[in-house]
């Protein structure tokens, strides 16, 4: 009778170990899968850059934030996204925190090292804002004067080709919108920073009393990518899922409301 007690329990063991088994498997594999439940991704930006990531009345909105919900449906992934400050929003992807970013984020050759990026959804490039009256004809221009820009970016990158390299009249600010407070404060004579978000400002502040140029010989096209860890799982979905938005309409529809004009979808293919 013991026995067969003992033997009954071990079987009863046995079964619930086999059927936790079977319900781990089955938890591990939904979501990768793709059937029934959604993965939910970590999204981080940087919502200072107008009109691709910016506030409005506390919610996240813009170009590039409309491009991502779109991308993340046809990739079929949920998403909780978190507009973390630049420097923080490159620190959690690159360690992995943070599933992807999108954020204006220039694709080059040095975040390349440390980065994975889909294939280019914006071209860019960058201009120079200055106080109405001072004479700036080319990027070149702006040797003698005091500049501002966004640290970490780009921007900040083409200026020290200019003035070299952390040069005493280069300031650094923590975000763009920082950078052109200070053009109207006068802190500085001039701000470099992409040649969107540029018109973007000077259409928005007419009583700034700002002007800008543009110069593709000092300042070369770049493309806007989506940010990942280095071997990301999700990357090839999500590359997947941008191709088809860009090919079936959706891009064009966001940019057109964004933009209120055609895409030039060739440009991307390059
Ligand atoms: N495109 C530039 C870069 O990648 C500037 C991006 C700034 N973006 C932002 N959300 N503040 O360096």
């Amino acid at each position: 009778m013991n026995k067969l007690s003992f033997k009954g329990i071990v079987l009863f063991l046995l079964v619930v170990l086999a059927a936790c088994g079977t319900s781990n498997n089955e938890e591990q594999s939904e979501g990768t899968n793709g059937t029934d439940e959604k993965q939910t991704l970590s999204v981080v930006t940087e919502a200072g850059f107008m009109p691709f990531t910016y506030l409005d009345k506390g919610e996240l909105v813009g170009f590039d934030i409309d491009l991502l919900a779109a991308v993340m449906e046809e990739a079929g992934y949920d998403y909780k996204l978190e507009n973390v400050g630049w420097d923080a929003m490159l620190l959690s992807v690159e360690d992995g925190k943070a599933d992807l970013a999108i954020a204006g984020i220039t694709v080059n050759e040095d975040r390349k090292e440390s980065y994975d990026f889909s294939s280019p959804y914006f071209e860019s490039t960058h201009k120079v804002v200055f106080r109405e009256g001072e004479n700036i004809t080319s990027g070149q221009d702006i040797k003698d004067l005091k500049v501002g820009v966004q640290a970490g970016t780009t921007g900040a990158e083409a200026v020290e080709k200019i003035l070299g390299k952390n040069h005493e009249y280069i300031s650094k600010y923590d975000s763009n919108t920082l950078a052109l407070m200070s053009l109207q404060s006068g802190d500085v004579d001039a701000v470099v920073t992409d040649n969107v978000v540029a018109d973007e400002y000077v259409a928005n502040n007419p009583e700034a009393n700002v002007e800008m140029i543009t110069d593709p010989e000092t300042f070369e096209s770049e493309f806007y990518g989506i940010m990942f860890p280095k071997g990301s799982e999700v990357k090839a979905d999500i590359d997947a899922a941008l191709q088809t938005v860009i090919e079936n309409g959706t891009y064009t529809e966001i940019y057109q409301e964004w933009f209120g004009a055609e895409p030039d979808l060739e440009a991307l293919t390059q």
